[in-house]
């Protein structure tokens, strides 16, 4: 989960990472109120989770109360890279001496956690990253072992921070990591980190990518969301505990177990050429040991979707055995008629493994209007993706 800048300034701020005092409001007029507790002049910064706010606009500098009901005018509502502006942050301006950049993120190529840092900060970091790679330093850091003192020195000699700021700088670095590793970041990003003409070194900016696998223990990150601009299928399905995706296509999908889903959703585009164009419309995991429940919920949040026109269920069965996949489904579509919902889109089915042939003769028994048998993963792919076309 991205936060927003706001949010990741406040996480910055409890753990102790050197901030300016800023507030957010979401109409212009707040703008003059909150300029004038910050004495005066102020930054007005968009607050969407995208990169490249400043070159796009959306950090402007108000020079006093007046200015910043302008500019907070200006900047709300504006659209950054397809991100409405529905909030603005005021924050006290800096001095600014210097930009850098240091960032702490999971290296999953290398299995470590990685420290980022550059002299070279600001607004052009990408362009820096990419023509002169030299000048961002890359420091592996372990992941028991943490920043220690002595790894804050590497990271610093190794991006050749100026020694005036090098010890400044080390303890940002230490205070960063303890803000990644005791909220569960998988990215906490300060560009710029800057010192200032009075010697002191301040996060302007600040990126945090937490990670929701680690929700569970992470009580105060639920708050942290972004409802409104959450997706309603995916919000309800999330309700429901279901590992749900919504995708952009018209053939729904719902499998047992990741990778066969993974799959399916790419049996599905590759038969959706034939007919088309038809593509997956989600991505449903509703994992082993499904029950008639757990298959009523996901063909429910399916069937909501309206650009679902057919549905493929792709079953392989393991501990849970085909057989109760099929009174699973059969039971669905019952427990979702005796809920009053329409069920009007055709389904197709396919069974495989343990107990296969029971389960297609529970299907086949049940004989249901909407429910088609086909017992090939490629044919039953090809027979969704031809039914969402004709219902196009
Ligand atoms: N509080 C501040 N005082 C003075 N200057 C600021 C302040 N905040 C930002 N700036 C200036 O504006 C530039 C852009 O700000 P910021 O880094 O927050 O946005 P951005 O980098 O364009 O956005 P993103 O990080 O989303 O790409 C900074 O590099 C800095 O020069
Ligand atoms: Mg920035």
């Amino acid at each position: 989960m991205d936060l927003f800048e706001y949010q990741a300034r406040d996480l910055f701020a409890k753990h102790g990472v050197p901030v300016l005092a800023g507030e957010v409001i979401d109409t212009p007029e707040a703008a003059r109120e909150v300029a004038e507790r910050l004495g005066g002049r102020a930054v007005v910064k968009a607050q969407v989770k995208t990169g490249g706010r400043g070159k796009a606009g959306g950090v402007k500098l108000a020079a006093d109360p007046d200015d910043a009901v302008v500019k907070a005018g200006q900047i709300l509502g504006m659209d950054i890279k397809g991100h409405t502006v529905h909030k603005v942050m005021l924050a006290q301006t800096a001095d600014i001496e210097k930009e850098y950049y240091v960032s702490f993120l999971l290296d999953r190529t290398n299995r470590t956690f990685l420290a980022m840092a550059s002299v070279e900060g600001g607004m052009d970091i990408e362009e820096v990253a990419a023509t002169k790679p030299e000048a961002l330093a890359r420091i592996p850091v372990d992941a028991i072992d943490g920043v220690t003192d002595e790894k804050a020195r590497e990271i610093v000699a190794a991006a050749r921070f100026p020694e005036e700021v090098a010890g400044q700088v080390a303890d940002v670095l230490k205070t960063l990591w303890t803000v990644f590793i005791t909220e569960d970041a998988l990215l906490v990003e300060v560009n710029p980190l800057v010192t200032t003409a009075d010697g002191r070194v301040i996060a302007l900016d600040g990126k945090v990518s937490l990670d929701e696998n680690a929700g569970f223990r992470q009580p105060d990150h639920e708050a942290l969301e972004d409802k409104a601009a959450a997706d309603p299928l995916e919000a309800a399905a999330k309700a429901k505990n279901l590992n749900y995706v919504k995708l952009d296509g018209e053939v729904g999908i719902i499998g047992n177990g990741a990778g066969l889903v993974m799959s399916t959703l790419d049996v599905v585009a590759y038969a959706g050429e034939q007919h088309g164009g038809v593509k997956p419309a989600n991505f449903l995991d509703i994992g082993g040991g499904a029950s008639a429940q757990v298959m009523a919920n996901g063909l429910e949040i399916i069937l909501g979707d309206p650009d679902v026109k057919s549905v493929f269920v792709n079953v392989f069965g393991g501990i849970t055995a085909c057989d109760e996949v099929a009174n699973g489904i059969v039971q669905a579509l019952e427990l979702l008629k005796n809920k009053g919902e329409d069920v009007t889109k055709p389904l197709v089915v396919r069974l495989d493994g343990n107990n296969a042939e029971l389960g297609r003769k529970i299907l086949s028994d049940a004989n249901h209007p909407l429910v088609q048998r086909v017992d090939t993963m490629d044919g039953a792919a090809d027979k969704a993706a031809e039914l969402a076309a004709a219902a196009r």
